[in-house]
């Protein structure tokens, strides 16, 4: 739920608040968003509800409601039979059949065709066989969960009705050209934690992909893969390897509301690099190795958070966040965090935070060392 509140946050209309309520109101909202989401049992109306139950959230509601779902059966025309059966061992409710921590080296057989979760989860498999999702194959099994196993590749016959893939923890290097191909309209694949390089990218990779949340932390990447899909919204990339931004390693990202690369090397973001994404809302860049605020974060019209803690940044200058003159800022910042940097935080300019919502946006705090 985090993620997903987290993100309600920033998804909501901004409005720069009097002074005081400005902080406060997120908290509100916050609360209200938690309490409701246990309040209401889980009901599932259509597609795109699957993206609002774990955290993990469609993020923009234009293209969720535009989002082309004819592939998808609808689940409550279908008649409710979810059948008796359920592999030994495994727990079935609902549709959802639950096989983690079992010990199972492969993908048990008697999986009914009208279940839309399988969760596989820390067991022994190594592959996935071609059969393993017969009968699922046309169906709508819509999430499968196959982390901490020992898959060493992204099995290339997933079933076409996934909209969620979890497949981090494993032993992965390669992820094939047209690998998932076969799917179309996917809200998150989840593959951190994985022996992943940036040359185990196949060059198309994820073609004829559409996807909206990617996360791939934890692995062993040394710079942004320049082939993932064009239709991220967010991109998680935080704790590789990953020494610099490169002028046009963000061109295609242009869709992106959140960027993660927190716990990486980066030294270097070159002049330019941000510019690609005009609809950043939020960028992690702390527990680096940065030794100045990137250049262009005044002209992202819509950035709300930027991390920047556990850096090397020395002097944050008075235009380094905010438009100069009658530059417009569409929505102020409610989240800069500096701590941890050896900077003189006394000789910084109050005005350098002058389109934040409140002081207490501001994390500063003291250098230690
Ligand atoms: C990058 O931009 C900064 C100002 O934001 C400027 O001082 C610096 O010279 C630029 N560097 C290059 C290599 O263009
Ligand atoms: C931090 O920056 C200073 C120069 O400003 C440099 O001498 C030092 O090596 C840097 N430290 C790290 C950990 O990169």
């Amino acid at each position: 739920m985090g993620v997903g509140a987290g993100w309600a946050l920033l998804t909501a209309p901004l409005r720069p608040g009097p002074l005081g309520t400005s902080i406060m109101w997120p908290l509100w909202l916050l609360t209200s968003l938690l309490a409701l989401s246990q309040a209401l049992p889980f009901e599932q109306k259509g597609f795109w509800d699957f993206t609002l139950d774990d955290g993990v959230p469609m993020l923009n509601d234009e293209e969720a409601s535009g989002a082309d779902t004819s592939g998808v059966p609808d689940l409550d025309s279908l008649t409710p039979t979810f059948s008796a059966m359920c592999p030994f061992g495994c727990h079935c409710h609902l549709r959802v059949v639950q096989c983690s921590d079992l010990g199972l080296k492969t993908v048990p057989k008697e999986i009914s065709p009208d279940t839309t979760l399988l969760d596989l989860q820390n067991n022994d498999i190594t592959e996935l066989r071609k059969d393993d999702f017969k009968g699922l194959q046309h169906l709508y099994l819509q999430k499968l969960y196959i982390s901490k196993n020992h898959l060493v590749e992204i099995p290339p016959n997933l079933p076409s009705s996934l909209v969620e893939l979890r497949i981090h923890d494993n032993r992965i290097r390669k992820v094939p050209k047209g690998v998932f191909s076969g799917l179309r309209n996917m809200n998150c694949i989840e593959m951190g934690g994985n022996p992943l390089e940036n040359s185990g990218f196949e060059p198309g990779a994820f073609d004829g992909l559409k996807l909206n949340y990617l996360r791939i932390s934890e692995a062993k990447l040394t710079g942004i893969p320049k082939d993932l899909p064009e239709t991220l919204n967010e991109l998680h990339l935080d704790h590789n390897k990953i020494q610099a931004i490169e002028l046009e390693d963000l061109l295609r990202y242009s869709k992106l509301y959140r960027l993660g690369l927190g716990h990486n090397q980066i030294r270097m973001i070159e002049n330019g690099s941000l510019s690609f994404l005009p609809t950043l809302r939020e960028l992690h860049l702390d527990n680096n190795k940065l030794s100045k605020v990137p250049a262009g974060l005044p002209d992202l019209k819509l950035l709300q958070v930027v991390y920047l803690h556990t850096n090397n940044i020395t002097k944050v200058g008075v235009n380094d966040f905010c438009p100069m003159g009658f530059g417009v800022k569409r929505a102020y910042y409610n989240g800069i965090s500096l701590f941890n940097n050896p900077v003189p935080y006394w000789e910084v300019q109050p005005a350098t935070f002058r389109c934040v919502t409140d002081r207490l946006a501001i994390q500063f705090g003291n250098y230690k060392k």
